[in-house]
């Protein structure tokens, strides 16, 4: 798939902005703060209808305004789809060909969106639920049931922790209601174990080549690391060790009115060999291996779906040495749709820049345009 165009209307610097991508390699360049991060994230968020970079949706209207608005028409063997997302203060209306979509479970599983930007470094870095908002982020997109599931099981974790906080409190809970509730809780954790587990194999199998093709060096892998040790992620077993486990937690979750086993306390970790690259890597190290866990995506997204995903990388050539810039050439082509954003043209490879066009940005206004030879 590819995007064709897109349409800004106060979002965030932009005022108007209308323009066409190509479906292969974009270099979105400009001096800083200009609003080139910001156009990516229009992209992420006309598609995920979330942006990666804040949890407010109100920060993405552009100031003094009330809204913002995102058109895009995006290319789907070779069908266009109009896809449209209006931002008001309080709330958010979605469209696909003009048509409003009620349910965002439909919406975002449309457009495929892989991201790879700066402050990701948190994703290996920072508190176990950044890894969380990521694997959800990714497997809503992949699977048009997973955010649906996410949801029920949200909505029954919720219930669960309001009674045991009750029965915290010795308040009267009746047992069998309790039963039911944990028995859905159950079944849907285990849909999600099974999920993420699924998807965090599929990197395994991608991403150390892309991790030795870029540093030379080998062992990559990530460590699914859920909140008590399954030994194994078949169905009924893994439904048996979570039902047991539970069962050994009940008077911690009765002391403390919480639920404490389930995937709300997920969480997965990146090695190099037998190294935590949380602990032991370099800033370089940290950053390549999220970049080999963004590129392995491709494969898994172009398998599920039938079509490539929308590739986005922001500043993805600053503070890597030249010998991996180069290196991580060789996995950009024209065959997935690409845009890529730098300060410095110049830095960039002569031979990726006359595949890409080439578009540059100055106080949220194109300034040049220059198209593929
Ligand atoms: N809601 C908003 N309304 C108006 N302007 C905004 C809004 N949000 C951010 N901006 C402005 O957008 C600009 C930043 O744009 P952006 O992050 O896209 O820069 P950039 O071109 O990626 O820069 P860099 O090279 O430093 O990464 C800043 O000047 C910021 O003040
Ligand atoms: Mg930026």
């Amino acid at each position: 798939m590819f995007l064709k165009e897109i349409k800004l209307t106060n979002f965030r610097n932009y005022e108007n902005l209308s323009l066409v991508f190509h479906p292969g390699i974009n270099i979105i360049y400009g001096q800083n703060a200009q609003g080139k991060t910001n156009l990516l994230e229009s992209i992420y968020v006309l598609g995920l209808t979330k942006s990666h970079r804040s949890f407010i949706d109100h920060n993405l209207i552009k100031e003094n305004k009330d809204f913002a608005r995102i058109e895009g028409k995006l290319t789907i063997d070779h069908f266009d789809t109009k896809m449209e997302l209006l931002l008001e203060t309080k709330k958010k209306k979605l469209k696909i060909d003009s048509d409003v979509v009620g349910k965002v479970s439909d919406y975002v599983s449309k457009m495929n969106i892989i991201i790879f930007y700066p402050e990701d470094l948190d994703l290996l870095k920072g508190a176990p639920g950044i890894r969380r908002r990521y694997l959800n982020m990714e497997l809503c997109q992949l699977y048009s049931n997973y955010l649906n599931l996410l949801n029920d099981y949200n909505k029954l974790l919720k219930i669960r922790n309001e009674l045991l906080k009750k029965r915290m409190k010795e308040e009267v809970v009746d047992s069998n209601y309790f039963h039911i509730v944990t028995t859905y809780f159950i079944d849907k954790g285990v849909s999600i174990y099974r999920m993420r587990k699924n998807f965090i194999d599929r990197l395994n199998a991608i991403s150390p080549e892309i991790y030795e093709t870029i540093t030379g060096m080998k062992g990559f892998h990530l460590e699914y690391r859920p909140c008590f040790e399954i030994t194994s992620f078949e169905k009924e077993f893994l439904k048996q060790q979570f039902i047991e486990k539970l069962q050994n937690m009940e008077k911690v979750e009765l002391k403390l009115g919480t639920t404490m086993v389930g995937p709300h306390r997920d969480d997965f970790e990146f090695y190099l060999a037998e190294r935590n690259l949380k602990v032991y890597g370099s800033q370089g190290q940290q950053r390549v291996a999220i970049l080999a866990l963004k590129l392995a995506e491709i494969d898994i997204f172009t398998a599920c779906r039938g079509t490539t995903p929308i590739l986005l990388l922001d500043d993805v050539f600053s503070e890597l040495d030249d010998k991996k810039k180069n290196n991580l050439l060789k996995y950009i082509d024209q065959n997935i749709q690409t845009i890529i954003t730098t300060t410095d043209l110049d830095s960039i490879d002569e031979s990726l820049k006359k595949q890409s066009k080439l578009i540059e940005i100055d106080h949220a206004e194109i300034m040049q345009i220059e198209e593929v030879e």
